[in-house]
């Protein structure tokens, strides 16, 4: 079974066997096909944020569940209830429609609802973490469905329990957010503000905000659909004080920037300044206009994308002193 149309980067390689789960209620007989949870399996999404390196000896498993609905409202907010296999940015353009805030800096994400928790999907000034109410998933352990409360998932930059103590052991089965019925526009990223004014939009409800995100993506990420990638390879590293003093002696202009208290520097900027923008080995390369993306621009191997990868880790470690590390699921 080739799993090259199932991956963003679109890598040609094969699965001993893949399961459809059409209904929440297939996952208690799944135990009946293989050893839970001592078997490896592996839950795939819309698969944009991993990246095969071998054939998988093992199960894929696949959720086609995706309703949507309203399970509470009050005077300002509502709880939304996706279920998993739904396509992520359909429920974004469905609450943008609807004027419900908070996940409208998140259009165009790839994916589904259920990898969201994951990583805690973030874009252009908002995090899932903003507006999660609560995660259900299926404890491969206990075999039972459990839910998580906003604080339970741990969430961080990219990071939740989802990659660490649970790790493995679950599978999303739905996701519930609480949104603002009454929205206010997020625009302190970048330059959403300013391309706003271009347009000459003066006072922008959300679905102005999402449709400016949306143009500003479409020119500066490469559509999957045409070019192989993952979104970010990396993730934006966080340095103490005495690093980013000393990168401002060689280079002044350094951008820099707080998230939960700490310093962040754009790793798409190191790359640049490593001299790693648009460059290409073979078949892989960054991506010219947004060096954080690592882009297959033929059948390019995993293996061929993680040396890569690993020559962009070791350049940007000899000029910057700092490591980066993959944001991107390797498998
Ligand atoms: P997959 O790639 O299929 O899976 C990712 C991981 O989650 C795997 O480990 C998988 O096993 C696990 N998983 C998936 N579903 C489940 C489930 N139901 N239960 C348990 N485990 C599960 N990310 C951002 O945060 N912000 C961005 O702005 C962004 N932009 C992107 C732009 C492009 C062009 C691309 C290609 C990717 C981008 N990404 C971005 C990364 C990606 O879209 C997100 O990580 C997304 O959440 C992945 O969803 P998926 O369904 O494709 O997950
Ligand atoms: N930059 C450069 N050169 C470039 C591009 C960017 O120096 O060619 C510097 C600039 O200083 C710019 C900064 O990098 O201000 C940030 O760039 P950008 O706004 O493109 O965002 P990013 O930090 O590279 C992160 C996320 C993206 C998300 C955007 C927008 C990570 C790892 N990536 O990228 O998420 O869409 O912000 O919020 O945090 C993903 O996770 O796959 C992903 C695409």
């Amino acid at each position: 079974f080739s799993l090259k149309d199932l991956n963003t980067f679109h890598i040609d390689v094969k699965a001993k066997r893949f399961i459809l789960v059409e209904k929440i209620d297939e996952l208690f007989d799944l135990k009946d096909s293989f050893d839970l949870p001592s078997e490896k399996i592996l839950i795939l999404g819309g698969g944009s944020n991993v990246l095969f390196t071998k054939d998988f000896d093992s199960t894929i498993i696949q959720l086609s569940f995706n309703q949507l609905s309203e399970i509470n409202s009050d005077k300002n907010f509502v709880l939304l209830k996706a279920e998993a296999g739904m396509v992520w940015d359909d429920l974004v353009k469905s609450t943008v429609e609807n004027n419900l805030g908070g996940i409208e800096n998140l259009a165009m994400i790839p994916g589904t609802v259920g990898a969201a928790p994951i990583q805690n999907i973030g874009a252009y000034g908002q995090e899932l973490k903003d507006t999660l109410y609560e995660v259900e998933f299926y404890d491969l352990t206990e075999r039972k469905i459990k839910s998580f409360s906003n604080e339970q998932c741990q969430f961080g930059y990219r990071d939740s329990v989802f990659k660490k103590s649970l790790k493995n052991k679950f599978i999303i089965t739905s996701i519930t957010l609480r949104l603002y019925k009454n929205p206010v526009p997020v625009l302190n990223y970048g330059n959403v503000a300013t391309e706003l004014s271009k347009e000459g939009i003066a006072n922008p409800t959300i679905k102005d905000v999402s449709n400016i995100i949306r143009k500003i993506r479409t020119e500066k990420l490469p559509d999957p659909q045409k070019i192989g990638n993952a979104g970010s390879f990396f993730k934006n590293p966080f340095v103490d004080e005495k690093t980013l003093l000393q990168i401002k002696n060689n280079f002044p202009d350094v951008p820099s920037f707080l998230q939960e208290n700490k310093i962040k520097i754009p790793a798409a900027w190191l790359i640049e300044k490593s001299g790693l923008k648009g460059f290409r080995k073979g078949n892989v390369g960054t991506y010219p206009k947004q060096p954080l993306v690592i882009v297959n621009y033929e059948d390019a191997t995993g293996a061929e994308i993680i040396d890569f990868a690993k020559f962009i880790q070791k350049t940007v470690l000899e000029t910057f002193n700092i490591e980066l590390e993959p944001e991107v699921n390797i498998i």
